[in-house]
């Protein structure tokens, strides 16, 4: 891939580029706590976004994309991102280093990269980073890994519409290969894992669905997590997050909120506590008790943070019943994308088989395997 990226350029533009990737990711667990501060165990994985860049001197910049096969042309003095379309990530990154005072001049880029489009990798995380991390370079900026993933978050707020935490952006940043990042996303500091799985394996299984409500339903639970905080601020005094309540808080909080309210934030105080617990888990290398978290955090997700679907639901309960699983979960934003599911190596062929035919006999739909390596974050060739 790697390789390709730079012919393209050398082709189109007659230079030689810098070279960047970013990769996409993974969560263990921790999902849906982000938002509020919380605690989450994503990994950076071996598909990622390629950007070669070089200045060109002109007064506008060149973007193609090998994905797209596509030209945009625009002028870097004066431009406004196009929501929806693939630009938006160059401009609104763009428009990042503006807002935050730092020079920049016309440029040649080439993307591409091969993260499965619409799995919940976060490839739109991995290609703001993966640009970022060129434009850093180019331009001499030393972005700090950190900076990158906030301007490539706000970028996403911006012109993307979603209101999306920091986990995959910072994953996508500051990955490291066989390892998992216990992020503390009130303080952006994280604490590497290592991730042993020994005969053991990771296993996505994407559903191939992807419910239209994602977007907006993921930004009313985020807001619905803000309105349960103020709720509670009133007998909690000097909470910021539903990341400052513990698990032994919840009688309490149960009689504050309205019903409506009381299943999201439990899932996010729960959630918070499952992955602390599960990290300290995958230090003791074990495993069997990571796998019931696993359980937990999708049972948490489908029926008090209702962002599951019946699709995904099917897949982690057929999961949860094969031997030589030791847990499986929705990750991600969900509505779709995929399961993670932590599996003996020796059992993944008659799993793939299960799952399979089982799945396509109910939705009609056939469901792929992506089997997934810890790779490095983003970096410069
Ligand atoms: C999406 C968002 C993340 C995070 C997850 C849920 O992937 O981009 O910030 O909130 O959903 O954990």
């Amino acid at each position: 891939m790697e390789g390709q990226i730079r012919k393209t350029f050398v082709s189109l533009f007659e230079t030689e580029p810098i070279l960047a990737f970013a990769p996409g990711r993974i969560n263990l667990i921790g999902e849906h706590t982000d938002y509020q501060e919380g605690f989450v165990l994503p990994a950076s994985i071996q598909f990622g976004i390629w950007s070669a860049v070089q200045k060109n001197q002109l007064p506008y910049c060149r973007l193609y994309s090998i994905d797209f096969e596509e030209e945009v042309t625009f002028d870097w003095q004066a431009f406004s991102p196009r929501k929806g379309h693939w630009s938006t990530y160059v401009m609104g990154f763009l428009a990042q280093l503006q807002q935050a005072g730092y020079k920049f001049e016309g440029f040649d880029m080439v993307i591409g990269g091969n993260i499965p489009v619409g799995a919940g990798l976060s490839s739109s995380a991995a290609l703001s980073v993966s640009i970022g991390t060129a434009l850093s370079a180019l331009f001499e900026l030393n972005l700090s890994k950190l900076s990158i993933a906030r301007y490539s978050q706000n970028s996403e707020h911006q012109f993307a519409g979603v209101h999306c935490g920091i986990m995959d952006t910072y994953a996508s940043a500051f990955g490291k290969a066989k390892t998992a990042l216990l992020l503390d996303c009130r303080t952006n500091q994280h604490e590497e894992i290592a991730l042993d799985l020994g005969e053991y394996s990771v296993l996505l299984v994407n559903s191939n669905v992807k419910h239209s409500l994602a977007d907006s339903a993921y930004n009313q639970r985020r807001a619905a997590c803000e309105e349960s905080v103020e709720l509670l601020k009133r007998s909690f005094p000097g909470i910021k997050t539903l990341r400052d309540l513990n698990i032994s808080d919840l009688p309490q909080v149960q009689k504050i909120l309205p019903e409506s309210l009381f299943p999201k934030a439990k899932h996010v105080i729960s959630e918070c506590n499952r992955a602390l617990v599960a990290a300290k888990a995958l230090n003791e290398k074990n495993l069997g008790f990571f796998g019931k978290l696993l359980k937990e955090s999708h049972q948490s997700l489908s029926k008090d943070f209702e962002v599951s679907c019946q699709e995904l639901d099917f897949l982690a309960e057929k999961a949860w019943k094969f031997p030589g699983v030791l847990g499986a979960r929705m990750m991600g934003g969900g509505f779709g994308g995929c399961t993670i599911n932590l599996i003996s190596k020796s059992k993944v062929a008659p799993f793939l088989e299960e799952l399979s035919s089982s799945y396509t006999k109910e939705f009609g739909i056939i469901p792929s395997f992506i089997s997934v390596e810890i790779g490095d974050g983003a970096h410069i060739f």
